[in-house]
């Protein structure tokens, strides 16, 4: 089986789901711009071929440069986990007859306007929503739909020139901060808790799937940098609080008859317990959130996706026996790390719970939290009980500080 892999080494999770590639017997060709030097020696490893392109994001001649290197190989598979590649890879389908997602399929994960007209047509509750072209459409749709109304892009990912307007005052303060975003998409505010749905697909049918809770919402953790935000995968999927929101999930990919791969999906639950749609994406989610997976079921993921886009089939045994915390630190203070505190305490209780300590190390430049969920690193920890989890997280939260100058 010949599988394209898209930039195979980055971003951070590429690595893995390409050695998982291999591992499954696929020969894996991989793509990408960087030279195959830039590689590590692993994924090198895994890599049956490397062809180097002059630039992923120029289609036609990325294409192009795929014919002349193949030469008439026949492709079976064409993969991407990563968000701004999800095109180029439906294009590359269609041009080599590989099944998969094509164009048509992958514009309602990328277009959120798309995504929401065809959920509603399945009955799926979706956010009442508009897709705004100008000022005057803007105010408009949030004359219609009333406020509080979140504004953001219909393309938009990682919270980025996303608001909340509880009031006309409000939405005309923000009108102007997104006046570079071509069209945003208008949308009544769901108050409530904020959750994940990750699923492994094969043909529509949902071989694996992951239910993480956000602490607290992403776009209040991306408002506010004094939060250290909380990514919980849940061990308890069975949780009725959660039963509607699987549902969801569930008749999503029916909805949108996905095929075969990752997907990531959010949806949110009001106090009144109705669940809302979030949105969904054609990949895995981020910020090591794979990794947090094994973590809770002690598999390998990233081979048993390989194994269900290659092979139509999910070998791992499926036993969540853990809640996974992370916890995102951000520093306090500009420039370099030049303390961590708290770090020996936590250790000392809770030493036994951590399984990955990620920690910018002291004399590290402190990174863009607005712009990586991961900020200066997290400590990942996991526990059986969903209350021990949430307090060692907290503590985590609290306690644990990085302190830069
Ligand atoms: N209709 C909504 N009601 C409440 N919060 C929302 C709504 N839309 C977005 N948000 C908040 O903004 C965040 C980012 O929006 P989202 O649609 O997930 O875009 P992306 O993650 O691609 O930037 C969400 O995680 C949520 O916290
Ligand atoms: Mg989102």
């Amino acid at each position: 089986m010949n599988v394209l892999m898209l930039s195979p080494g980055y971003p951070t999770d590429m690595p893995e789901f390409t050695r998982g590639l291999a591992e499954v017997g696929a020969t894996v060709i991989g793509v990408g711009d960087q030279p195959a030097s830039a590689l590590t020696e692993r994924t090198r490893h895994a890599l049956a071929a490397y062809v180097q392109v002059g630039s992923l994001w120029n289609e036609a001649r990325t294409l192009e440069e795929l014919r002349a290197a193949l030469a008439g190989r026949r492709i079976d598979r064409v993969e991407s986990l990563w968000e701004p590649l999800m095109l180029l890879a439906a294009r590359l389908r269609e041009a080599f007859g590989a099944p998969g997602l094509s164009v048509a399929d992958t514009v309602p994960y990328r277009d959120k306007e798309v995504m929401k007209q065809k959920l509603d047509a399945a009955g799926i509750r979706t956010p009442r929503h508009v897709a705004a072209h100008s000022v005057a459409e803007c105010w408009e749709a949030a004359e219609r739909i009333g406020f509080p109304v979140i504004v953001k892009p219909i393309a938009g990912a990682g919270s980025a020139d996303t608001y909340r307007c509880d009031t006309p005052d409000e939405l005309r303060d923000v009108l102007p901060r997104v006046a570079h975003v071509p069209i945003v998409s208008v949308e009544e505010f769901i108050d409530g808790e904020e959750y994940t749905f990750d699923t492994v697909t094969i043909d529509g049918q949902i071989a694996y799937y992951n239910v993480a809770w956000y602490r607290p919402r992403p776009l209040i953790a991306r408002s506010n940098e004094w939060i250290s935000p909380q990514v919980i995968a849940l061990r308890d999927t069975d949780d009725a609080a959660l039963a509607a929101g699987v549902r969801m999930g569930f008749e999503v990919i029916r909805a949108l008859g996905f095929e075969r791969g990752f997907t990531h999906m959010e949806w949110y639950r009001k106090a009144d317990g109705e669940v809302v749609f979030g949105e969904v994406a054609a990949r895995p989610p981020g910020a090591h959130q794979v990794d947090q997976m094994n973590y809770a079921c002690d598999f390998d993921v990233f081979r048993e996706w390989a194994r269900a886009v290659t092979h139509g089939a999910f070998e791992a045994r499926i036993e969540r026996k853990y809640n996974v915390a992370m916890v995102f630190k951000r520093a306090e203070g500009q420039g370099r790390i030049h303390a961590i505190e708290g770090l020996e305490a936590i250790n000392r209780r809770h030493g036994a719970t951590i399984v990955w300590n990620n920690l910018s190390p002291v004399g590290a430049r402190r990174r863009n939290w607005r712009q990586t969920l991961v900020s200066d690193g997290f400590l990942m920890l996991r526990h059986p009980d969903l209350a021990t989890t949430l307090a060692i997280a907290d503590e985590v939260g609290d306690q644990l500080r990085l302190l830069a100058r």
